[in-house]
């Protein structure tokens, strides 16, 4: 059975209700929030790395900051690309980031692998949603792969964390529920702001 002119354009784009975002809106969105994400990821990394200089760990989460360097750039790109408008917070992520990434290192070098399980097992969330929000768009395949190479990456970040003793933080549990929140209400705002 060949595929009719109607079914294919239906792929392109899916159903849209009266309200609903169109395909154009939801796609610069997922660009804002994601360039959002990952510029307040490299100065959380930035602020850990001002304090934990000396630390075993430096190397480790230098190596995370630069992947999050390159998620920085791709994104910058695509808002260039695309000419979508930033979120108007990245002032408030830039001292925000910043702040939280200084805050877990001062409480050592646990503290800040607890910061990063906490952030990175929100983006996982969010990448997943974005990627799943993504798959009827035809035209938008090679950001949905770049979103699924990132949400890897993130994970592994996620790893390190958990790897490198972020669970014998004291407070762990409600370290991660107070940050994780802290992201999420981030991500809201990003997406809308
Ligand atoms: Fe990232
Ligand atoms: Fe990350």
């Amino acid at each position: 059975m060949t595929t009719s002119k109607f079914q294919k354009k239906s792929m392109k784009s899916p159903a849209r209700l009266p309200g609903d975002p169109t395909a154009k809106q939801i796609v610069e969105r997922i660009v804002r929030v994601d360039h959002a994400g990952e510029y307040g990821a490299v100065r959380i990394y930035e602020g850990q790395l001002a304090v934990l200089s000396k630390s075993s760990k430096r190397i480790l989460i230098e190596h995370m900051r630069d992947q999050e360097k390159i998620h920085l750039k791709t994104f910058s790109e695509q808002i260039s690309k695309r000419k979508v408008r930033p979120t108007a917070l990245l002032p408030i992520w830039h001292a925000a980031g910043y702040a939280l990434g200084l805050t877990t290192a001062f409480l050592g070098d646990k503290a800040a692998m607890a910061c990063t399980v906490a952030v990175e097992e929100a983006i996982d969330e969010h990448y997943a949603s974005q990627i799943k929000a993504l798959e009827p768009f035809e035209d938008e395949v090679t950001l949905r792969e770049t979103c699924i190479k990132f949400r890897q990456e993130e994970l592994e970040h996620r790893d390190v964390g958990l790897e490198h003793g972020a669970e014998k933080t004291p407070g762990f549990a409600f370290m991660k529920g107070a940050i994780k929140t802290g992201s999420k209400i981030a991500i809201w705002l990003s997406t809308r702001i």
